[in-house]
């Protein structure tokens, strides 16, 4: 990803400081794994998710997907960047349902940037980068006009 894709130094630290505030409030209890994300939108709020877990284990949402949901549900529909971060480790790349959910709502002619978490510093990385050639709304445009509605 060129350099001048990536979001601000101190945008990123924001954002990232947000995932870092709302993985305190993941419902983990199976996995001991909380996660954190934290959505940045188009017209620059910061929506915040965490995992939430059942006991029920395949029902379990990722922190990246209630954060999603939620910025949806509440009217937004482009986000510029993400943030996750795991207290348990390092760093933690979207899961691929994850990265999935999140290739539906890239801003307009551009990709969506995803902020990791470091001990040292983030690393920013294009949502295309972790899911190249996505299965998108362009595909099912095709075969919409192939069957000729
Ligand atoms: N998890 C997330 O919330 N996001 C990720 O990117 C990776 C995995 C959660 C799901 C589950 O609650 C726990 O981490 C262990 O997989």
């Amino acid at each position: 990803m060129n350099a001048t894709d990536q979001i601000g130094q101190h945008a990123a630290e924001r954002l990232m400081n947000a995932a870092r505030e709302a993985v305190r409030r993941a419902y983990a209890p199976y996995s001991s794994f909380p996660v954190g994300a934290a959505l940045l939108t188009e017209r620059g709020d910061i929506i915040t998710g965490a995992n939430v877990e059942n006991v029920s284990y395949g029902l379990t949402c990722c922190a990246e997907r209630t954060a999603c949901f939620t910025a949806v549900a509440a009217g937004h529909r482009e986000f510029v960047a993400v943030a996750v971060t795991a207290p348990r480790v390092e760093s933690v790349t979207p899961c691929g349902a994850c990265r999935q959910v999140l290739n539906e709502f890239k801003p307009q002619g551009r990709d969506m940037i995803v902020v990791l978490d470091g001990a040292q510093s983030l690393t920013q990385v294009a949502l295309g980068e972790l899911l190249p050639r996505a299965f998108g709304a362009h595909d099912l445009d095709g075969a919409i006009r192939a069957r000729g509605h």
